[in-house]
């Protein structure tokens, strides 16, 4: 029986965020609440936040400021900021919005149950060595793919980053507790995997991160497996081999290049050159040609010049990247390049940015076109947003495709489709023979 609470939650920041709000609806849900969009309904209101940029922290202030007057009208309703602002702010939040009721840090999500039960605790950021072994419930609305954390934390302290604060250091969860998640997922009829942490190619427990992919790939009953995010300084022969050699394992990999100067790269405390990250490209391009690689790129580190920049633009015609995230460089307090000289302008940020966007919108472009007329594996994730006579699923390579609805083809279903037309940001197909 429900108790006829409600939560709102509400989620800013990476795909672990995305996950651990996964595990906060887990929680709330084991203990019959139930979810609402609206939260002048709530009982209890929790926002993840993310703290890596700048502007994801004004996006929560923002809103905070907008659930502010539900409180006085609803004295009950508890306000919850989980997530690495809540970490990196801990005491402050509560001086800073003296509204707020708890303070969660994401090493500490399980708290959450004995919050609601109502124990006082009001701030949990400590550190949580046990996190590897907790178990949490996990509410999953997509009921094909999954994410399933593997390791937790980073150790390898980028000057620009805040996550070895606000996460602590690394932490790799043990093979057997992963795989019997895998297991149980495979069992409730998931399809696709994707394996969660600041850096799942340097995870360690009895194996190594190709070893843990190995085990995960004899699971029968889950298709594909995917993982994110690789560093570049830890990517082994025998990882690239594994994408290969593996079934399950999709031909994606998203490898974050920061910059094409290795001057940049070594203030960005990096340990890679840029001529060291292209050496790697070429090995996977060389050993699995169809494999998609997508990155992440900072415009404006402290010290860039004109030249570093055009290194950067040259990087990224030379690899061809796949697909891009790219921000303005945003400085966070307490990280080592916060307090760097040669800060650029915003305005040199900014044009910079658009260059390296519009270079790679047409490089993407570009490579989605060569797919024009050839085959593609996709599974099927459900009705397409912009339109419900059509179907959208994703290739191996992680790209979204979109087909005509046909009634005998479901969600979670593998189809192989004919690419028919090219889109920047999506591929259309046409659906020509069926296997499962
Ligand atoms: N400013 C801009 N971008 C950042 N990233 C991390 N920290 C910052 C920052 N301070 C980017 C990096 C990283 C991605 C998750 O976010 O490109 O790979
Ligand atoms: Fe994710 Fe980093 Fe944002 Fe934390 S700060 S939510 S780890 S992107």
């Amino acid at each position: 029986m429900k108790n006829n609470r409600k939560y709102h939650l509400v989620t800013f920041g990476c795909q672990m965020n995305v996950h651990d709000s996964e595990k906060i609806a887990g929680i709330l849900e084991s203990e019959d609440y139930t979810e609402t969009d609206n939260p002048k309904e709530a009982d209890i209101i929790i926002f993840n936040t993310c703290s890596i940029r700048q502007k994801a922290e004004q996006k929560f202030y923002s809103e905070l400021g907008r659930i502010k007057p539900l409180k006085k009208k609803k004295p009950g309703l508890k306000i919850a900021v989980a997530g690495c602002i809540a970490q990196q702010e801990g005491n402050r939040m509560l001086k800073r919005a003296n509204f707020i009721d708890h303070v969660i840090g994401p090493q500490n999500i399980h708290v959450l149950k004995d919050i609601i039960k109502s124990r006082p605790e009001m701030i949990a950021v400590g550190d949580n060595p046990a996190i590897t072994e907790m178990e949490l419930p996990v509410y999953r609305k997509d009921p094909v793919r999954a994410w399933i954390n593997i390791m937790y934390g980073c150790n390898n302290f980028c000057s620009y980053c805040i996550v070895p604060y606000t996460r602590g250091r690394e932490k790799s969860r043990a093979l057997e507790s992963i795989a019997s998640e895998v297991r149980k997922l495979a069992g409730e009829g998931y399809k696709e995997v994707t394996l969660l942490g600041q850096n799942v190619n340097s995870y360690k427990s009895s194996v190594n991160f190709p070893g843990l992919l190995k085990e995960l790939n004899d699971i029968p009953g889950i298709e594909r497996i995917r993982f994110v995010t690789s560093h570049p300084k830890d990517l082994s022969n025998e990882l690239i081999f594994a994408i290969k050699d593996f079934d399950k394992v999709c031909e994606h990999i998203h490898l974050p290049l920061q910059s094409g100067s290795s001057k940049i790269l070594k203030l960005m405390n990096r340990k890679y050159t840029y001529e060291e990250f292209l050496d790697n490209v070429l090995k996977l391009k060389s050993e699995i040609p169809e494999i998609a690689i997508t990155s992440d790129i900072i415009s404006g580190f402290p010290g860039e010049t004109d030249e570093d920049h055009r290194c950067t633009i040259h990087a990224l015609k030379e690899i061809e990247f796949d697909g891009i995230y790219a921000f303005n460089y945003s400085p966070r307090p307490g990280t080592k390049a916060s307090l760097m000289d040669g800060h650029v302008d915003d305005d040199v940020k900014s044009s910079r940015l658009s260059e390296i966007l519009d270079l790679q919108g047409n490089i993407t472009e570009l490579k989605n076109k060569r797919l024009e007329e050839v085959f593609q594996e996709i599974l099927i994730e459900g009705f397409s947003e912009k339109s419900s006579s059509k179907l959208t699923g994703r290739t191996r390579t992680n790209k979204i495709v979109t087909v005509p609805f046909e009634t005998q083809i479901k969600q979670g279903d593998l189809i192989t489709v004919k690419i028919t037309k090219a889109h920047r940001h999506s591929l259309e197909g046409s659906t020509l023979l069926r296997f499962t």
